[in-house]
């Protein structure tokens, strides 16, 4: 009996996609609805559970029990900002469970609480299925895309959460490197092309610049922000339309209904993709609050404007990519456009205007070239019947922030700087700090910020049993790895 094939999954904040490799090509494969995506969506009822454009479909009517989004957060801490501004927007119910976020709904009469990574895990159990009900066959291995600025925690439960769908996670591999396969497999050349790959989607924005050559993908330099994506462009419109309406109509606020929100954001959603091709738009709905209608025209130059510092904060992490690849802008053959976001005609102009000499690409499918590249990698990683074109695929990636350990004095002492190439392993010394000490704290964190507890605090452990001895006369190792997925092992 044949192995049964590897599948190539984009789990995206908005929408997933997921194909598989056969007869010598990669089949991105469409779900019940004939739909080549699927909502990122789960919906709890009276009756059961749905998931996809069945979810999606019912959310007006049923805001507080339909959960989207949780990519945003994933891996994250209550406490975190931006799990606290998300919160705000979002008509489901996030508590805090000893500093973990979880959802809590109502499920069949019960009130019910899940983990970012088990509803992670039903979206990701749709699209096996998707791939199950094609093949005709049962699926177990799978290459799944993370964010490249994804940090150590945020990989570690998307692993998590393939674990609870029944996935075996061949690997992880960096979306925007995934568009990249997709796009140079079948370009090869012995010129080295640099590429910078714009992904910008429903939630995380990511930069990418690439070395491409025959068939070796050499990432120089990662950058962009696990937290801004189209979502947040809704949400400027949401708070736009609720100003509008409080001045209106005497200060009335939307806001106090979760079903007058859920409403205007699909509005948004609808009128900021029309703006993508029309210079003008109508928001319209009925009845939205306490009777009243709404009502407003919005133009691009407005809308442009009230999305102003999110447009340039892409293009300031692109700078960033760009000095830490030690490249010039002229050194960029091309620009790859991947992921729904990028087809505003504001961001591609702002790219153009920046990168003068570059081509901006739009051949590739933005919605499927991620899915397409991690099937790409699926197939030959499980050595599917992968034409030999494939069997030289090199993949260097980095990693995207700086790892290190709290000194002393509280501040980062950096082991593993930031856009290193991985795999790695790095060893550092370290000595006691104090006359008889016999047992030290090792605290880990990850991030650029000078003092160790403005980074993100990954995990910390207790090295027991010194023997007596002056301070610094104890000598010991740390040893920090990071495997090919990106995921973080320390020891000492
Ligand atoms: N024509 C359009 N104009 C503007 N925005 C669009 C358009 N089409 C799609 N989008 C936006 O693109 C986003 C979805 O893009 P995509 O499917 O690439 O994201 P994702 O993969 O789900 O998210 P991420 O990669 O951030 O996890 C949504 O926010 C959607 O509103
Ligand atoms: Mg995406």
């Amino acid at each position: 009996m044949s192995t049964p094939p590897a599948i190539g999954i984009d789990l995206g904040t908005t929408f997933s996609c997921v194909g598989v490799f056969q007869n010598n090509r990669v089949e991105i494969i469409a779900n019940d609805q004939g739909n080549r995506t699927t909502p990122s969506c789960v919906a709890f009822t009276d009756k059961g559970r749905l998931i996809g454009e069945a979810a999606i479909n019912q959310a007006t009517m049923n805001p507080a029990n339909t959960v989207f989004g949780v990519k945003r957060l994933i891996g994250r801490s209550f406490d975190d900002e931006e799990v606290r501004s998300d919160m705000k927007h979002w008509p489901f119910k996030v508590i805090n469970s000893e500093g973990k976020p979880r959802i809590k709904v109502q499920h069949c009469g019960e009130t019910k609480q899940f983990v970012a990574e088990q509803i992670s895990a039903m979206v990701l159990t749709k699209m096996k299925e998707t791939a199950e009900t094609y093949l005709n066959e049962k699926v177990t291995d799978v290459v799944i895309t993370v964010p490249a600025y994804f940090n150590v925690g945020q990989r570690q439960a998307t692993i998590d959460a393939a674990k609870i769908a029944g996935l075996n996670v061949l690997r992880l591999i960096n979306e925007p490197t995934a568009a990249a396969i997709a796009y140079g497999m079948d370009k090869r050349s012995n010129r080295q092309r640099n590429v910078l790959i714009f992904d910008w989607g429903g939630g995380t924005f990511d930069v990418s610049i690439l070395s491409m050559k025959n068939g070796k993908f050499e990432v120089k330099a990662v950058g962009g922000d696990t937290h801004l994506g189209g979502e947040d462009i809704n949400s400027r419109l949401v708070d736009h339309c609720v100003e509008k309406f409080k001045q209106a109509h005497k200060g009335k606020d939307l806001t106090t209904s979760v079903k007058a929100i859920g409403r205007l954001r699909k509005a948004c959603e609808t009128a900021k993709r029309m703006l993508s091709t029309a210079e003008s738009t109508n928001i319209g709905i009925e009845s939205l609050f306490e009777g009243i209608d709404f009502s407003t025209t919005l133009t691009r130059a407005p809308f442009e404007q009230l999305c102003s510092d999110l447009f340039s904060q892409t293009m300031d992490a692109v700078k960033t990519a760009l000095n830490d690849a030690k490249m010039d802008k002229a050194d960029i053959h091309e620009i790859l456009l991947v992921g729904g976001s990028t087809r505003i005609p504001k961001v591609q102009s702002m790219l153009q205007d920046f990168f003068t000499t570059s081509k901006l690409n739009k051949c590739i499918n933005p919605d499927e070239a991620v899915a397409y590249g991690a099937t790409l990698l699926a197939a030959k990683l499980s050595g599917g019947g992968v034409s030999n074109s494939m069997q030289d695929l090199m993949l260097l990636e980095v990693t995207p922030l700086s790892l290190g350990l709290e000194d002393a004095d509280g501040m980062m002492g950096i082991v593993i700087k930031r856009n290193t190439p991985i795999p790695t392993k790095q060893t550092c010394n370290a000595v006691t700090a104090v006359d008889n000490q016999t047992s030290v704290w090792i605290s880990v964190y990850e991030g650029e910020r000078a003092k160790a507890s403005d980074n993100h605090f990954l995990g910390h452990f207790l090295i027991l049993g010194f023997p007596a001895a002056q301070r610094d006369e104890i000598k010991f190792e740390n040893t920090f790895e990071i495997d090919k997925s990106g995921i973080l092992h320390v020891s000492s």
